[in-house]
């Protein structure tokens, strides 16, 4: 393998960095420890040696479900009955915080940081931001509108920590109306009081996103590099009626809506309006094109022109760059674009976690720790 170890002083290291990382049971990996430069890392390794597992490992360091959006059952490696993720995190090469996180068989996700147990997965959000981008994200802009809402609400939490909380309000009040008219409680004083709550964590979370969409509008009208500039925007009820009748007036209104909708609500056993269902819109810029019809590789490249924009401006904003997981990216990518990604995010600041099952496709990165991954039964050491 190429010899792509750091080589300019400074420019190589990331302000916030896993520089150990430890999977137990995790997806194929029976035990995995990784002592890793606070720089950028290129995993590489054949087919099915686990390198999208480590990836998806690192991402359970966001709240949620993590970048295969699985069930917790399903990362346990087979036979096992949980697992356990242990990181070490730099700061400004100086602080190092120790982040844990499990899960065993009959329980819920646990999570650690500094030896205290957080009460919420939630907290992840106020210690980092992780964003990805897998190969599984390369029809996102042909899928529903689910896939691009959540990428976007990972995008809003990076600049926003409270977001993934107040998505969790919107869901959870949602789901307690739905139960409440599948008992067919539908005049019931309880549901009001659900569904003003419904009323203030939906304008919350829509505010939060056109706030968000408004910032990374900006930032991304730029481009980057030969990157694409983008137009985007938030679409949805909720964002809309805000930008009509302003935040005062907004949740009598959405309550208006759905004391009206309880009955077909009921029928259908869903939530007819709210926040559950925006999309993100996205358009090439200099194409004049919505992203949906640009061709696969334009259209990663707009990903990656999104997710470039979201790391610069939350950089900037919370003083922490995040984690970057770019799974097979370079696959995609022509020759001139993959120099273009490496000289990119070079400027950024933030470790990025690239994976490949071919080691040359990093031959451009100059600021990355090659991280092989070999096919081991059974214990295996630390990489350096
Ligand atoms: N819960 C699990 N227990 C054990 N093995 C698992 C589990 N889940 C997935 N695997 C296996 O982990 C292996 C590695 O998967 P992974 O997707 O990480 O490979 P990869 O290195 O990214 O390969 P590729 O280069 O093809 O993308 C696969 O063979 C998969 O079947
Ligand atoms: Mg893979």
């Amino acid at each position: 393998m190429q010899k792509v170890l750091p080589t300019r002083p400074g420019a190589d290291r990331a302000a916030a960095a896993l520089v150990r990382v430890e999977l137990r049971d995790f997806r194929n990996h029976a035990r995995l420890a990784l002592d890793l430069q606070p720089c950028s890392l290129a995993i590489t390794g054949p087919n099915g040696v686990g390198k999208t597992n480590l990836l998806e490992a690192v991402s359970m360091l966001a709240p949620g479900r993590g970048l295969r959006r699985a069930r917790l059952a399903d990362m346990a490696r087979d036979g096992a009955a949980g697992w356990t993720l242990g990181f070490t995190l730099q700061v400004d090469g100086a602080r190092t915080l120790r982040i844990g996180t499990g899960w065993a068989r009959g329980g819920k996700r646990r999570v650690r940081v500094d030896g205290e147990e957080a009460a919420s997965t939630l907290h992840l959000g106020n210690v980092l931001a992780v964003h990805w981008l897998t190969a599984a994200m390369d029809g996102l802009f042909s899928a529903g509108a689910g896939v691009r809402r959540r990428f976007l609400d990972r995008l809003v939490a990076g600049m926003n920590p409270g977001h993934a909380a107040l998505v969790a309000n919107w869901e959870r009040a949602s789901r307690q109306r739905r139960e409440l008219l599948k008992l067919g409680r539908l005049e019931d004083a309880w549901l009001e009081s659900v569904e003003r709550a419904m009323a203030e964590a939906a304008v919350a979370v829509a505010r939060a996103r056109l706030a968000a969409v408004s910032v990374l509008g900006e930032a991304v009208a730029e481009g980057a590099g030969s990157f694409p500039a983008a137009d985007i925007e938030v679409r949805g009820a909720v964002e809309r009626l805000l930008e009509s009748a302003g935040a005062g007036a907004a949740p009598e209104r959405l309550q208006t809506m759905w004391r009206a909708a309880r009955p077909a609500d009921q029928a259908s056993g869903r939530t007819s309006a709210g926040p559950h269902r925006s999309d993100l819109v996205v358009r090439h810029r200099n194409r004049g094109m919505e992203a949906a019809r640009c061709s696969t590789g334009e259209q990663k490249a707009l990903l990656i022109s999104l997710v470039l924009a979201a790391v610069r401006v939350e950089t900037g904003r919370r003083g922490t760059p995040p984690l970057v997981l770019l799974d097979e990216v370079c696959a995609h990518l022509d020759p001139q674009r993959r120099a273009a990604l490496a000289a990119e995010l070079d400027g950024l600041g933030a470790q990025i976690w690239l994976t490949g099952a071919d080691a040359s496709s990093f031959r451009d990165f100059r600021h990355v720790q090659p991280v092989p991954l070999k096919a081991v039964r059974a214990v295996q050491g630390a990489v350096h």
